[in-house]
């Protein structure tokens, strides 16, 4: 029997967790390092090993759980989950309004503003203050059950203490509906890593973030980084429900108050709303969002106007599926159609022929569009798109613009013309390869001057070394002229260089010499990035840099312990070699030392309770990802590999497992689980 103090112990660690997870994930505020947060996990997951029976289903351990067994279960609405009728200009706002202020027959009525946040509403219900289920809209009356997707998203909390919901006026029943959205930066980097495993990529967050809440597997959900925001709380009617709004009226007078209590009560409510007390400050609010649109970290498509009072939002009632006390004003669209006049190829930075639509110049959200890309071949073929075709081309956040989709229909004529791959490269003439199960083509030929181009542009921009100025224009004189021929190059343009350049005056020059002299002081990862190695983007740039420490080392590693870097794997690790054994590059990282670039970094103290131990991880464990335990092992100083020999020491098993473990038995390898790895961690 566990003794009451372990059981108050286990209760204390979990409201501490709870605390923190809510001051990182809810507020983006934390208070502890990372390293601080994970220990506190990590006592709480071995206390609750060693009392399973003190588990329970809303402790911050078991996020992760099992998957759903028989696919996704259909669960009925309390409430019908409505849509909103849309407005598109200020004339369509005010208009409805007028009406809001004819039908209300006040004078003055008060309205909530907040973003339309372009992701998928969700329903989520908590019975005695723990989540229970979580529901997508599906055709608004009938959902399906995601819950154990929706478990995995840290934003939502697993359980409210009722002396919260007391405080915040609130039954220990209740539902609340928000959106789930998958960040802008959580989208690239999935889309960064699908491309570089050679899967299809998501054309845009909102896609990405229903493909994610319907994901069979919890443990990819959770890899995924959603977020949840809160927007509307409904109590919950245990005696059955007759399906009249028994919305949040009867514990709050209006929306605003309703914002505030989900936000005391733990929920993420987003803190860009605003209370307007007439329609200027509405417009204002707006105005103010569609500017300041691409600064946010997410995709918004408008602001969602909703009148205040409840009393009267019950007196305007509903149309068939949607409320009139509250509209979507929807910004310009950021797609458009267009028609496609030809088909470019662009070279990249790899040799890599990217397939480029040249477009009738369509405006779309304030720019107009000329160029949009078609990704690769299996794109166009996927899209079924020919010369002469008209498309949609969508313009999302700061990427760049993409054809989503063939329109097809008696307003627009089919095109006739199919696209081919070059066979000699557009730019140099070079030769043009395909290797085998890659879907990219590239050019062959090293000294491609449009490498070179892409390189340079790659080296100097914004996420790598950060040189201003040192953009399209610039580049492509410096290059055609011969003045830069390779990145170590860039360090040594003159003045005088700079000067005799087209439309650079003595100004500009001195600011873009700053900025290289400036750049010299990027630390060491971005270099590595800035190399343009095949498959090492920024997050491998920088698990290079902290687990080697400096760019000598890095430069002599060889495949087997380049693979024990974190996410860096047998093809991976071949690249890195490749690129260091030509002499040209490794004369190139000398130049650039010469030149006074930083080529070290700080590397990342590790632990020594695995110094010197191996270790192979297979099938599935019961609470981790691979990588995490991988993490772990490697963090206490030992290596993982990806297979199983006389000197591997331990094989961590998880369920369905397979011959790695025949071997390891075969081999008399030891063969533990996961609670015999923590315990060796905690030794
Ligand atoms: S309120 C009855 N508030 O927009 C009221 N919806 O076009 C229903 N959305 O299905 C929704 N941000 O997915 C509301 N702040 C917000 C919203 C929002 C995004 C989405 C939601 C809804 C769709 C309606």
């Amino acid at each position: 029997m566990p003794s009451e103090r372990v059981q108050q112990q286990i209760e204390k660690l979990r409201e501490e967790i709870r605390h923190h997870e809510y001051r990182y994930y809810v507020l983006d505020d934390p208070e502890i390092p990372d390293a601080q947060f994970d220990a506190l996990m990590n006592q709480l997951k071995k206390l609750e090993k060693e009392h399973p029976e003190l588990v329970t289903p809303d402790s911050p351990t078991q996020r992760v759980g099992g998957r759903p067994r028989e696919g996704f279960v259909k669960v009925r609405h309390s409430v019908p989950m409505l849509s909103l009728d849309n407005a598109y200009s200020e004339e369509e706002l005010r208009s409805w309004e007028r009406r809001v202020h004819e039908l209300s027959g006040r004078k003055s009525v008060e309205f909530v503003c907040e973003l339309k946040l372009d992701g998928m509403s969700l329903a989520l219900r908590y019975e005695g203050g723990k989540l229970v289920r979580g529901i997508t809209r599906g055709d608004g009356t009938t959902g399906e059950d995601v819950t154990s997707n929706v478990r995995t998203v840290r934003s939502v909390p697993l359980s409210v203490a009722l002396e919260k919901l007391r405080k915040a006026g609130l039954p220990a029943g209740f539902e609340v509906r928000g959106e789930m959205l998958m960040p802008i930066a959580s989208f690239k980097r999935m889309n960064e890593e699908r491309e570089k495993h050679g899967l299809s990529v998501f054309a845009n967050p909102r896609n990405a973030t229903a493909g994610t809440v319907r994901q069979l597997e919890p443990s990819i959900t959770a890899q995924r980084r959603l977020d949840f925001f809160a927007y509307i709380l409904i109590a919950s009617q245990e005696s059955g429900g007759t399906g009249a709004p028994a919305r949040a009226a009867i514990f709050f007078d209006n929306q605003w108050n309703m914002l505030n209590a989900l936000d005391a009560t733990g929920f993420k409510v987003n803190p860009r709303r605003a209370l307007a007390k007439n329609f200027d400050q509405v417009w204002e609010f707006i105005g103010q969002w569609e500017e300041k649109r691409e600064t946010l970290p997410y995709e918004i498509d408008g602001v969602v106007i909703k009148v205040n009072d409840f009393g009267l939002q019950r007196q305007l009632g509903f149309t068939g599926k949607a409320p009139r006390w509250a509209i979507a004003y929807k910004y310009a669209a950021r797609a458009g159609i267009t028609l496609i006049e030809d088909i470019l190829v662009q070279v990249g930075r790899t040799g890599k022929l990217t397939p480029v639509a040249a477009l009738k110049p369509v405006p779309i959200g304030g720019t107009t569009v000329s160029r949009a890309t078609l990704h690769n071949m299996d794109e166009i073929e996927r899209l079924g798109v020919k010369i002469g075709d008209w498309v949609e081309v969508e313009r999302g956040g700061d990427v760049i613009p993409k054809v989503t989709r063939l329109v097809d229909d008696k307003d627009h004529p089919r095109g006739h013309k199919s696209f081919h791959m070059p066979e000699k490269c557009p730019v140099c003439g070079g030769n043009i390869a395909r290797t085998q199960g890659e879907v990219d083509y590239r050019c062959v030929n090293q000294k491609c001057p449009a490498k070179l181009r892409e390189t340079i542009l790659h080296f100097a921009s914004r996420g790598v070394m950060n040189i201003d100025g040192m953009g399209d224009a610039l580049v492509t004189q410096l290059t055609e002229r011969g003045l830069v021929r390779d990145i170590a190059d860039i360090y040594k343009v003159t003045k005088a260089d700079l000067l005799s350049l087209e439309r650079m005056g003595d100004k500009s020059a001195q600011n873009v010499l700053n900025e290289i002299e400036r750049s010299k002081q990027l630390p060491l990862e971005r270099v590595i990035f800035g190399l343009g190695i095949r498959f090492v983007g920024e997050r491998t740039a920088q698990f290079l840099a902290e687990h080697f420490g400096d760019m000598n080392t890095l430069m002599n590693a060889g495949e087997e312990e380049l693979q024990q870097v974190e996410e860096v794997g047998p093809r991976i690790a071949k690249s890195i070699v490749e690129f260091f054994s030509e002499p040209k590059n490794r004369e190139l990282v000398e130049e650039l030392r010469a030149a006074g670039l930083t080529l070290r970094g700080k590397k990342k103290e590790r632990g020594t309770k695995l110094a010197g131990k191996t270790f192979v991880l297979t099938g599935t464990l019961a609470n981790l990802t691979r990588d995490e335990a991988k993490k772990m092992i490697e963090d206490a100083g030992g290596k993982v590999t990806g297979s199983v020999s006389k000197k591997t020491d331990y094989v961590v098993a998880g369920s369905e497992a397979g011959s790695k473990l025949d071997k390891a038995k075969g081999l008399g390898v030891a063969v533990i689980d996961e609670e015999q790895m923590r315990e060796l961690l905690s030794k």
